[in-house]
């Protein structure tokens, strides 16, 4: 008896997977995060994560001017600043890194759409996301006033999306208040609505000098194991105002994407962060899988999962490969 029905008439040919290929990764879906180091003349390798660098602003014009060029669309920055103080006052400084890396970049590429990551972890001398109490746990509510002057600082300095990462309750809201009060009613949040307490953090927190000095981040970013949480999460950040939402590991939590995708119709934003990226990079340069495909691969399942757009370190690669 032979089967009747036979789908691999469709996959015999690259023209014929082609032209029934459901998903497609796209130039315009890549946003590239870019960590910049108060100073001069810098471009410190970060050693767990091969090929990407600590910049100096001055370095950035030649740098985005690249990205822009491949056709990226969008970067995210990441500040790394050269003081640590309690309460992260580095974070607002009109001098800031963050605030002097935007004044390069709009001059060098006024099109390039630069998001900024608003949060703590950075620039405070105990690593933790927010303002800490008498007890050493986070303050919500202090830290909330913190993010929104970081928040309109930035939209000061140029940034053209405001996209808070600290995980405290209501900072959307407050983030919003604060960026209309200061003329920025047309500045969007993309709030990292669904952030879970992942390990896959690690080799971030190495390149920009973020691991807490005691306790971790489990009081404030979600537990791996919850997904109806992601839809709260979820129905809060777009109650108080969020432009894009994003989930965040990325191949970890594809179930986590799914969902999201399913129940809103804001814009969906996948972070494929430093752990991804440094598994994919350690395996291949042991020559264990393939790099290239892998990464295609991978961005093509978050893709598959819901995303609209991916955060990925891989994005100048992943623009050579598809365009
Ligand atoms: C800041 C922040 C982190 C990441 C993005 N924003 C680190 C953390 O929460 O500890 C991680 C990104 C990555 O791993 O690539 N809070």
């Amino acid at each position: 008896m032979f089967p009747e029905n036979r789908p691999r008439r469709l996959r015999r040919t690259e023209t014929l997977r082609r032209m029934v290929r459901e998903t497609h990764v796209r130039l315009d879906d890549l946003v590239y995060p870019i960590f910049v180091k108060e100073g001069t003349a810098l471009k410190e390798p970060i050693s767990a994560m091969p090929d990407q660098f600590r910049y100096s602003p001055d370095m950035l014009p030649k740098l985005v001017k690249q990205i822009a060029s491949s056709g990226i669309p969008a970067i995210l920055l990441f500040g790394i600043p050269k003081r640590k103080d309690p309460t992260g006052t580095g974070a607002h400084r009109s001098d800031g890194v963050v605030q002097q890396a935007l004044k390069r970049i709009k001059d060098a590429v006024p099109d390039l759409v630069a998001i900024t990551d608003v949060c703590m972890c950075e620039y405070t001398d105990h690593g933790h996301c927010g303002i800490l109490d008498d007890k050493g746990e986070v303050s919500n509510d202090d830290t909330l006033e913190v993010l929104a002057k970081i928040a309109l600082s930035h939209a000061k300095a140029g940034a053209d999306i405001i996209a808070p990462s600290d995980m405290m309750d209501g900072r959307v809201g407050i983030i919003r208040e604060s960026l209309d009060e200061g003329g920025f009613e047309n500045t969007p949040i993309l709030s990292y609505a669904v952030k879970y307490a992942s390990s896959f953090y690690g080799p971030f927190r190495e390149a920009a000098g973020s691991t807490p000095s005691f306790g971790d981040r489990k009081g404030y970013q979600m537990d791996p194991a919850n997904v109806r949480e992601a839809l709260r999460e979820g129905a809060y950040d777009i109650d108080e105002g969020a432009d894009i939402i994003m989930v965040k590991p990325a191949l970890p939590y594809l179930d986590v994407i799914r969902v999201i995708a399913d129940e809103y119709d804001t814009p969906l934003a996948a972070y494929q962060v430093s752990g991804e990226y440094s598994m994919i990079k350690a395996a291949s340069s042991m020559g264990w899988i393939n790099e290239d495909a892998c990464v295609l691969e991978s961005l093509t399942s978050i893709k598959r999962a819901g995303a609209d757009m991916i955060i990925t370190y891989f994005a100048p690669r992943v623009a050579e490969l598809i365009s």
